[in-house]
């Protein structure tokens, strides 16, 4: 069985926490594409991690592997792996495996990304962590794969290879170019490569035979739908492809292959970073939904800006995904809401859409219509079944199931794994 799953906003929906509950039924879970500006919490016991590469789901008895659609820091990846291992938590070759072709974010990619950033005018709000000048330099053929780093000598003659035009690049920006060819730095890299060169492996090869197999795999995305660099709200977007068929070409399997694809979708709609959003509540009820959904960032702590469910939005993200089913998120936090709005079209010039227009700048014009539903009173955090919601919650659910015409089957009402239920069965 091949599961695809994402994020059917703009990130941040809570696929963690699902990839988390249902990898005990995978015997490998993938990343497929983006890098550390991703972010996850991950709570074993008392003890809680906040991670940003390792995929989620090591806690079972699982195989993870990051994939080479994937752009990896190897410093963060470490501190990761050492993280864990501090908490009891191996993640040896046999439990992770990184694919030869994965990208390395260097430093100079960090680098460009903060000068880029501090000098546009219209500012995207990136992560900083260098994603798009990794992916820049993908494109290009100019990367640094795992591979190269796991041998220094591989290492050093690419470095010198490349150093003259992204040493111009930073001088061109204001910064300094010394950071390319930087001893301390290339030495500290080429011993990351040493350390991670036993986790090389061939992601596609590893699925496939697994596949063929009657093994189980899980692709995970990272960031949300409407951050795609292709069908996304450029150009405050990521740098690489977040949706469903993005798995398919990342990681190598063919699309023959899909048993189903997961939408993580938040009973509301959140983003960070600039860009349109047109549901956003700058007002008391967003502020609130902020605090009580503790909604700042994993990776860079930024409040993320909070509104209410968007239809037009979503329909959009069914389209690209191609969802089978959805997993309905943070159903809690709507609690004491009353009433609870979603946005059912846009106006825009006069005219009523039930669909985003493409263009982002006129996404950024539109105006939300919205259909009032009364909302519920009181804690949701303990329920474990759909029967035991209030039934104003119940309404809410089924009315967004009906306007999406996908079924929910995960329902989620907290951040512990006992938080989720299944909605038809119950816990
Ligand atoms: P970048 O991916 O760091 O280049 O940032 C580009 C845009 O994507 C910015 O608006 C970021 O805030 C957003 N972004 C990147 N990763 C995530 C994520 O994991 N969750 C939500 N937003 C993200």
């Amino acid at each position: 069985m091949f599961t695809i799953i994402t994020g059917a906003q703009f990130g941040d929906e809570g696929k963690g926490k699902v990839v988390d509950l249902i990898s005990g039924d995978y015997d490998l879970v993938v990343r497929f594409q983006g890098g550390d500006n991703a972010g996850h919490t991950v709570k074993v016991g008392d003890d809680v991690y906040k991670l940003h590469l390792v995929p989620s789901g090591f806690l079972f008895d699982t195989r993870v592997l990051i994939g080479p659609g994937t752009v990896m820091n190897p410093e963060v990846l470490a501190g990761e792996i050492d993280m864990l291992a501090e908490g009891g938590i191996e993640l040896g070759p046999e439990k992770l495996g990184i694919d030869a072709k994965t990208s390395i974010i260097m430093p100079y990619h960090i680098e460009l990304d903060g000068l880029r950033e501090s000098r546009r005018t219209e500012k995207i709000g990136t992560t900083r962590r260098g994603i798009g000048f990794a992916y820049i330099d993908k494109v290009a053929r100019d990367e640094i794969r795992m591979a190269d780093i796991a041998n220094r000598d591989r290492l050093l003659r690419r470095l010198n290879e490349l150093a003259p035009s992204r040493e111009s690049s930073i001088k061109e920006l204001g910064g300094d170019p010394g950071i390319v060819m930087d001893e301390r730095l290339i030495a500290r890299y080429a011993d990351l490569g040493k350390r991670l060169a036993p986790y090389i492996t061939d992601v596609s090869y590893e699925i496939n035979r697994a596949l063929e197999e009657g093994r189980n795999v899980l692709a995970e995305g990272a960031q949300g739908t409407h951050l795609d660099v292709i069908h996304g709200t450029q150009k405050f977007v990521t740098s690489s492809s977040t949706i469903a068929g993005s798995a398919c070409a990342n990681l190598g399997v063919g699309p023959t292959k899909v048993d189903g694809v997961l939408g993580i979708v938040k009973a509301y709609i959140t983003r960070v970073g600039e860009g349109p959003l047109p549901t956003e509540l700058t007002d008391r009820t967003g502020r609130r939904i902020q605090e009580v959904g503790k909604e700042f960032g994993t990776t860079t702590g930024r409040a993320r800006r909070c509104g209410w469910f968007d239809l037009p939005l979503l329909k959009k993200a069914i389209y690209l995904n191609g969802y089978t089913s959805i997993a309905l998120t943070k159903l809690d936090v709507l609690s004491d809401l009353d009433p609870i709005k979603v946005c059912v079209s846009y106006e825009l010039d006069g005219r009523a859409l039930d669909y985003p227009p493409e263009n982002t700048a006129d996404l950024a014009r539109c105006r939300p219509v919205y259909e009032e539903l009364p909302g519920w009173k009181g804690d949701l955090t303990g329920v474990k079944g759909f029967d035991e919601l209030p039934q104003a919650a119940q309404n809410y659910i089924l009315s967004l199931e009906k306007s999406m015409g996908v079924p929910i089957v995960y329902v989620s009402v907290g951040p512990a794994r006992a938080q989720t239920f299944r909605k038809e069965t119950g816990n």
